[in-house]
């Protein structure tokens, strides 16, 4: 009953006013596994830390979300249109027995930067409320596929991409990091900024021009601030996942056609899994020694350059040793004593 009151509150105050916010203690079921079926502390390398994923209403955010939660993060889940996907995230991790749990749901579209301004302020003032955030991970993004000539005259498909994918986790970071530098609770000091950026940034396609940018610029700022941030103790890195199917191209990838189309391109032999992208920004958020990396995860899919397919050569014979191809030993020319 509970249960389904905290879901009926939350769905009463997700709305679509600019940046708006959900803050839930967690459920006495939750709270109850907190003590009885704690994962010990070992386990859980996030014990203790918040972090806030942007873009975690589905997909490899939502991933991220969940992996987080259950190395011990308290996570913020973030939205912008598909509020139920947010809401399933939000339950989902709360009806798992991790060690940590979803403290809250915000929602803004990061077309607006007054709204990535105010859902800052709200992530701090109205759900940590006086706690830290430890970790951010700058998720969202939107995958634009346009030729540059089909954009109108403003270019307002490059602007609206640039905007989602760099400048609000340029706000971002630079609002995490003013926090970060000046803000300690309990000993907890500095952070971690993982931006999800892809491998489009430093391989070039056709039609993928305004987000090949954004992603580029988004992996510059990340060595360039790595350094910058580093006096207040904060590392920043990115994840550049390579073809990750999500409920965004369920539909492409429903076709067995497109996925033997891709699989020969991927070394591995398959495409990639939300799971595979969320260990590694895992592993970026508890590796204190990186920080300025760039780490892609694409199945080798870029590891190859772009050559023809070529077919195995003919094995050799293995080279006589001794005239004698088989059983033979090395002679040493100087004596072995
Ligand atoms: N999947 C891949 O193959 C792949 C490969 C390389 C990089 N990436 C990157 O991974 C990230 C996540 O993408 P995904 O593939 O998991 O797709 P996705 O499920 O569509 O995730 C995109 C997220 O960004 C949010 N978002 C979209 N427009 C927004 C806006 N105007 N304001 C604020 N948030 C907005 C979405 O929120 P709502 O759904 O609530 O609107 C959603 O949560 C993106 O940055 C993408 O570039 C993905």
């Amino acid at each position: 009953m509970r249960r389904l009151m905290a879901i009926a509150f939350m769905l009463m105050r997700v709305t679509n006013i600019s940046a708006s916010f959900v803050r839930q203690r967690p459920s006495r079921h939750v709270r109850k596994l907190e003590t009885t079926l704690r994962m010990r502390s070992d386990d859980a390398p996030l014990q203790g830390k918040t972090c806030l994923v942007t873009g975690s209403s589905g997909g490899i955010g939502k991933g991220i979300a969940h992996r987080f939660a259950e190395a011990g993060a308290d996570v913020i889940v973030h939205y912008h249109s598909r509020k139920s996907g947010a809401i399933k995230t939000f339950s989902e991790i709360n009806d798992e027995p991790y060690e940590g749990r979803c403290i809250g749901i915000i929602r803004a579209d990061f077309r607006d930067a007054r709204q990535v301004k105010e859902m800052f302020r709200c992530v701090l003032d109205e759900i940590l409320l006086g706690n830290r955030l430890d970790i951010l991970v700058n998720n969202a993004g939107i995958v634009t596929k346009m030729a540059i000539e089909d954009d109108d005259e403003s270019l307002s498909s490059w602007h609206e991409t640039m905007a989602v994918n760099l400048h609000a986790p340029l706000q971002l970071m630079r609002l995490s990091h003013m926090h970060m530098k000046s803000t300690q609770v309990n000993g907890r000091k500095g952070g971690v900024i993982i931006n999800n950026t892809s491998i489009h940034g430093s391989r070039s396609v056709e039609y993928m021009q305004a987000y090949a940018a954004s992603k580029a610029a988004l992996d510059s700022l990340t060595r360039g601030l790595a350094c910058e941030y580093a006096e207040g103790g904060i590392r920043v890195n990115a994840i550049a996942p390579g073809v990750v199917p999500v409920e965004r191209t369920e539909e492409a990838f429903a076709d067995p056609n497109v996925v033997d189309m891709w699989t020969p391109h991927l070394p591995v032999g398959r495409l990639g899994k939300v799971d595979d992208i969320a260990d590694a920004t895992l592993m970026l958020a508890t590796n204190e020694w990186m920080s300025g990396s760039i780490v892609t995860v694409d199945g080798g899919m870029t590891g190859r350059a772009n050559m023809p397919f070529r077919p195995r050569p003919a094995r050799q014979s293995a080279p006589e040793v001794n005239g004698s191809s088989e059983g033979s030993t090395v002679e040493f020319e100087v004596p072995l004593i």
